[in-house]
């Protein structure tokens, strides 16, 4: 393990990632007079947040309720939603989207009244969102402008170690993505604020820079993690040769398209009560089902029943996309495949943001607050981002108060074999393998396999010295971690479903929660069998 250097400054806070998430705990930071680092991978506005279009969830229309939007929430979550977050969550939405007002964020409007979009497996309409489509962008700018005049902002340099000292966050080893140079930043508080793991996969909507380093640098200080068996499969996405993934946002469907086969069968009007508004999970497998049905790569998203003027204004960017493609939304049906979008897994946390190490915060997709269960509903990732971020920094500045959320450890899990032909994988063969085997639908088989390849691969890493190498290492941590919990979770559940266990068990109504140990004697140590064991907890 390489040293620290020495230190290149102190702050009150240092936050690592610069989405909505660590943006916005930045200022409310600045608010409490902190001074404020934050440091970031690529530029500051790169973040799966300004992807973001459907928008913020939040029950502020006059037929609506928190009640209602808790029940939803639960509902979605397949039975693994922690209640009291949730209740957090809900009740909390209309005071952080006033923040997100008060820093700048222009929400759309009609006839003075905030506008609210649907999506799916919500009761009502109660989607906020900005600029049609553009929700994420007009707050990614709105924040990052903001930030930049309240706090110290280092862009292009990425975290590549937390430090702890005697059990407690003390700062962090970063590496300049550019140079390569190497520094450390001492700090009283660490906030994680770097997003979800989406490049673990072939197929995603996420950015380049969501390698899920937030749970990577957690699990690797001590940290718990939980749930990374639940990634969120988006249903639509459209995925063309030579172009990115891009999104087609589930307000789309929300507004009334239809998705057909590409042999014409309306085929969520037989899968499921809500057809096209099922949970994302369900509409994920029927697609998923479908295009093996058809054989074809993609299915049809159809929203021809609108005008080309509506649409333009409704969804500005999503028509700007498909027309660069060669597609007119209102007279061609839109091919669409699924995509991984969330990760649901994270650093785990407490209603304060606290990990299980002390001073060590973490926030938004990176977290897991357990809100989300085993599958979130639309539009809460954003509104957990901030109602979270908010009580992170709430305590933060009460002295004395820190409270960690009790560990889970409970048991050693059983090495998985590390021998065979050794030799260190591409982000490539990372992503097809969990694309092919710990994808939408799993097997025991598929997952075993999957393991084992990825126990190989970690064991021949070379350490990570440039960004390159280090989005690689924290991908793997990530893929190692999604597959071991999938193989162990012996049922379907939510967006976790296996071919050969497909009902959901009640006695798996657990969460599965993993830690390095021995941290500290890992420090300097080079065993990589040591640093496989991990353990595993029944929450
Ligand atoms: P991000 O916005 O991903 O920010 C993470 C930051 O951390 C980035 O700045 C990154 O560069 C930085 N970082 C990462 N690793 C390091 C490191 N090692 N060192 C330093 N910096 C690092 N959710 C909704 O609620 N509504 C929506 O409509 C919606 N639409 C979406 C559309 C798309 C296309 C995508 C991809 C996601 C969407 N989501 C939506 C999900 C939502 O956008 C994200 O969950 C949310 O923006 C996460 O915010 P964050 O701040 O936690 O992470
Ligand atoms: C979308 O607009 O479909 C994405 C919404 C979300 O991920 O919450």
């Amino acid at each position: 393990m390489t040293s620290s250097p020495t230190s290149s400054g102190s702050y009150d806070l240092v936050v690592v990632g610069s989405g909505i998430a660590g943006l916005y705990a930045a200022l409310q930071a600045r608010e409490h007079g902190a001074r404020v680092l934050v440091v970031t991978k690529g530029s500051i506005e790169e973040a799966s947040t300004r992807y973001a279009q459907g928008g913020i969830a939040a029950a502020v229309g006059p037929e609506d309720s928190p009640e209602d939007h808790l029940r939803d929430t639960i509902e979605a979550g397949a039975g693994l939603v922690d209640e009291e977050a949730a209740r957090i969550l809900v009740f909390e939405a209309a005071d952080r989207i006033a923040d997100l007002v008060r820093y700048g964020v222009r929400f759309d409007s009609s006839n003075g009244a905030v506008s609210l979009g649907r999506e799916a497996a919500h009761s009502a309409a109660r989607i906020i969102h900005a600029g049609g489509d553009a929700t994420g962008l007009e707050i990614e700018l709105s924040l990052s402008a903001l930030a930049q005049r309240e706090a110290t902002i280092l862009e292009h340099t990425f975290a590549d170690r937390i430090i702890v000292e005697d059990g407690r966050a003390v700062g962090i080893a970063t590496i300049n993505g550019d140079t390569g140079a190497r520094a450390r930043y001492d700090a009283t508080n660490v906030i994680l604020a770097t997003g979800g793991a989406g490049q673990m996969y072939r197929t995603t909507t996420n950015p380049v820079v969501s390698t899920g380093d937030g749970v990577a640098l957690a699990y690797e200080c001590g940290a718990e993690v939980m749930d990374m068996e639940f990634t969120q499969f988006h249903p639509t996405a459209l995925v063309l040769p030579g172009r990115p993934v891009f999104l087609i946002s589930e307000a789309v469907r929300g507004e009334g398209a239809l998705l057909y086969s590409t042999d014409g069968v309306r085929f969520m009007e037989h899968a499921h009560p809500l057809a096209e508004l099922a949970p994302r999970d369900v509409v994920a497998r029927a697609t998923y089902a479908e295009m093996a049905r058809t054989g074809s790569d993609h299915v049809l998203l159809d929203i021809t029943a609108k005008d080309a003027d509506w649409l333009a204004a409704r969804f500005p960017q999503i028509c700007a996309q498909c027309m660069d493609a060669g597609l007119d939304m209102s007279k061609d049906r839109i091919p669409v495949s699924p995509a991984a979008h969330y990760t649901m897994g994270g650093v785990r946390t407490n209603t304060w943001g606290e990990t299980t190490i002390a001073g060590l915060f973490a926030v938004g997709e990176t977290a897991n607050t357990g809100v989300h269960g085993a599958n979130r509903l639309a539009s809460n990732s954003l509104l957990e981002t901030v109602v979270f971020a908010k009580r992170t920094v709430e305590r933060l500045f009460e002295p004395g108060t820190y409270d960690p959320p009790p560990a889970r450890t409970e048991g050693a899990l059983s090495l998985l074999p590390a021998a065979g032909n050794h030799t260190a994988p591409t982000a490539q063969q990372v992503r097809d393998l969990m694309w092919d085997k710990v994808g939408i639908v799993r097997t025991g088989e598929g997952l075993r396999a999957a393991a084992i390849q990825l126990a190989q691969w970690m064991a021949w890493l070379p350490e990570a010295h440039d960004r390159t190498s280090h989005d690689l290492h924290a991908i793997l941590v990530c893929a190692r971690l999604a597959t071991e919990a999938a193989l162990r979770r012996e049922e379907s559940r939510g967006a976790h479903y296996r071919e050969d266990f497909p009902e959901t068990v009640e006695a798996w109504r657990r969460h599965l929660v993993f830690r390095q140990t021995n941290i500290a004697a890992l420090e300097g140590a080079n065993d990589t069998d040591e640093k496989e064991r991990w353990r595993e907890h029944a929450g």
